[in-house]
């Protein structure tokens, strides 16, 4: 066991001649939000991926729950993804399922634990939860992005998992609408203070998330602190990004 909850130690990770992610080191502890940030194609959504076991680590070593998971197999991972879930960037919804069946999804299809009445009464929580209650009957295709993500979200809360992971939950969403998610992810925070890294650009968001910001700078951390820590930065190029986004607030909503 591992004193900390995720954690990255000395990770390489290359794709043929591409190496994304070079000699990576953080932490989070158990309970507490971290923000991982940096520009597109810098490896956010690979070093999500690596948590989880949907990618192999070519060099270092891997905690995911307190436990070291390096080289673990798919069986010990598919245990362990549901007490650690993941909302992927884009959401991915069953087309074919109503908002409710999506949420309901992950509660059918392991072994059922819960009964119908069950199943129905948490679906209706969560969905209360992230304010789409009225969505219900829905299908994906009439929603818009924003209130996809939040039945994503729902869906990746839907096992009471003690951990959560979210890549760019605000991404692609008009901006009224991201201001939505991120409410909503600021809320699920303060109410059930599950641990948790959240991928984003969104310079707001992080601020209000971060008890821990991860900043990646080519294929390495160039920060590893608090949002405080960060605005105090000397670091022209971390000063850069931090004024950039300042000026352009709806950067998501058209990257
Ligand atoms: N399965 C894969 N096979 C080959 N290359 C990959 C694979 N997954 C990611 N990559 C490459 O790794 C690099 C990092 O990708 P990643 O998706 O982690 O970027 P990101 O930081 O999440 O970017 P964005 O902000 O655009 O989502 C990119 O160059 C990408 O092309
Ligand atoms: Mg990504």
């Amino acid at each position: 066991m591992s004193g900390h909850y995720f954690e990255f130690e000395h990770v390489w990770k290359s794709f043929d001649e591409n190496t994304v992610l070079k000699d990576v080191n953080f932490f989070v502890e158990r309970g507490e939000t971290a923000v991982i940030m940096g520009r597109s194609g810098v490896g956010k959504s690979v070093s999500l991926k690596l948590l989880l076991g949907f990618l192999e680590p070519d060099e270092g070593r891997i905690i995911l729950g307190g436990k070291d998971v390096t080289g673990w197999t798919e069986e010990q991972f598919f245990e362990i993804r549901r007490r650690v879930t993941m909302v992927f960037q884009g959401g991915a919804l069953f087309d074919s399922l109503t908002v409710a069946q999506n949420v309901a999804f992950p509660l059918e299809s392991r072994g059922g634990r819960l009964d119908r009445e069950q199943i129905d009464a948490r679906v209706e929580e969560l969905l209360t939860m992230l304010e789409v209650a009225d969505l219900a009957d829905r299908f994906p295709a009439e929603l818009s992005t924003g209130t996809k993500r939040a039945v994503a979200i729902a869906r990746a809360l839907a096992e009471n998992p003690e951990a959560i992971l979210y890549d760019e939950p605000t991404t692609m969403v008009d901006p009224l609408m991201a201001s939505h998610v991120s409410d909503l992810i600021c809320k699920l925070k303060q109410t059930l203070h599950k641990t948790s890294i959240v991928v984003t650009h969104d310079t707001h968001l992080a601020k209000k998330l971060a008890d821990r910001v991860i900043f990646l700078v080519d294929g390495g951390v160039a920060f590893f602190g608090t949002w405080p820590e960060l605005e105090k930065t000397e670091d022209p190029f971390l000063r850069n990004f931090l004024a950039q986004d300042e000026m352009v607030p709806a950067l998501d909503a058209t990257a």
